[in-house]
């Protein structure tokens, strides 16, 4: 078999990145937009992707989260991240809106593998 030339590539590349539905690329700008809040926010001062800080790490709260089924783990990261958790360092930070809420927990949830 021949080798592909560059341009049957470029098709193929086309063809994929056409196949991906909208729904998905705003998913996935969705979960870059609750990354930077992430950072903006400081949550990184206490709590790492893997390993635990002062806080659990993100991978462990999104496998936690998850575990209570799609619908309910984002309801109740919203209500954590937005409340805080009493009597622990977790701080309430009652400036971000629900969509920012929301594209927090989109972030953590997808980190569960
Ligand atoms: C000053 C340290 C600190 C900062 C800043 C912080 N957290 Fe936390 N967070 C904690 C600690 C400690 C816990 C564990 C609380 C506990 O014992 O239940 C926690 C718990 C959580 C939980 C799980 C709550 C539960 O019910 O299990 C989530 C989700 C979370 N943090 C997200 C965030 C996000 C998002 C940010 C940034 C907006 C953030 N945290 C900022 C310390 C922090």
């Amino acid at each position: 078999m021949k080798p592909l030339r560059l341009p049957a590539l470029a098709a193929l590349a086309t063809a994929f990145v056409l196949a991906v539905p909208a729904a998905h690329a705003a998913e996935t700008a969705d979960i870059a937009a609750g990354r930077a809040l992430v950072q903006q926010h400081a949550c990184f001062t206490c709590h790492a992707i893997e390993g635990t800080k002062i806080g659990p790490s993100f991978t462990d709260l999104a496998a936690k989260f998850a575990a209570m089924g799609e619908g309910k783990a984002e309801k109740a990261l919203d209500q954590d991240v937005h409340a805080g958790v009493k009597g622990t360092p977790m701080p309430a930070n009652p400036s971000l809106s629900q969509a920012e809420l929301d594209k927090i927990a989109d972030w953590i949830l997808s980190l569960k593998k």
